[in-house]
């Protein structure tokens, strides 16, 4: 059985002073089901990186694990504005999210650049929230399965057959999801998920593609996500704009509970 996993990615959003309100109104939300939901739900957030220490302190003491929103391959050198998973190791995080297809539009990271993040973080001990996903033109085109098997492919290259489940998440965010209010239907987002668990069946094999946590995100919101999460392979969501308001990441939160 898969536990859902909730990641709020603030993207360049929010900072120190903002920290003691979110924290601790997404406890008050959570309310009395606290100890219920840490047994179910794996909840993560993943801010930026100047706040990753101050919200490693904030969270201290209570169930919630911090992801850094991307890092370097290399452990260290001349790579200026750059952050390696060892420097993220100090903080420390437990998840970093690659790949992400903001880092892959604006800032021109390809599938190898992801591969050897994933293979460093896996190195490393850190687990990747490795993300996938298509663009609009390329749903247009059909060719949604065609990118999501490349994307996977290349970015898993490294990785032997020996991977544990637990080493990695998978994120499919199909792009024209992102941030534009439009979500993929519950069999849209499930069609996909099940190819991808396919294609981590043909790397890994049945018992460890059936433990990989697969997360949905594109516009993931309260309204939505119950649908979504009983999708049978959706299990749980990478959560951009909907986790940076503690009362609604909350309600995520609590359908995670439902998931059956
Ligand atoms: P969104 O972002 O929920 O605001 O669409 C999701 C993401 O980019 O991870």
């Amino acid at each position: 059985m898969r536990k859902v996993l909730l990641a709020g990615n603030w993207k360049m959003n929010k900072s120190v002073r903002d920290l003691d309100a979110y924290f601790d109104a997404l406890q008050q939300a959570l309310g009395s089901q606290a100890s219920t939901i840490a047994q179910k739900v794996d909840i993560c957030i993943a801010p930026a990186f100047t706040l990753l220490a101050p919200c490693r302190q904030k969270i201290a003491g209570r169930p919630i694990l911090l992801a850094a929103q991307n890092a370097h391959f290399a452990q260290d050198g001349a790579f200026t504005g750059e952050v390696s998973l060892k420097m993220l190791q100090d903080i420390p995080v437990d998840l970093v999210i690659l790949g992400h297809s903001e880092r892959r539009q604006y800032f021109n990271e390809t599938d190898e650049d992801v591969g050897k993040k994933v293979d460093a973080c896996v190195a490393q001990s850190l687990v990747p929230i490795l993300c996938v996903g298509e663009t609009l033109d390329e749903r247009k085109a059909n060719k949604t399965f065609e990118v999501v098997k490349r994307q996977v492919l290349v970015a898993l290259k490294g990785q032997a057959p020996s991977l544990q489940p637990h080493q990695i998440v998978i994120a499919y965010e199909p792009v024209w999801a992102i941030g534009t209010g439009v979500t993929a239907t519950d069999e849209q987002a499930q069609e996909v998920h099940a190819f991808i668990r396919g294609l981590l069946t043909e790397k890994f094999g049945q018992k460890t593609s059936e433990g990989i946590r697969i997360l949905y995100g594109g516009s993931a919101k309260a309204d939505n996500i119950v649908g979504l999460l009983n999708q049978k392979d959706i299990d749980g969501g990478l959560v951009g704009g909907a986790s940076l308001k503690p009362d609604e990441f909350a309600r995520m939160i609590l359908s995670g509970l439902r998931k059956v």
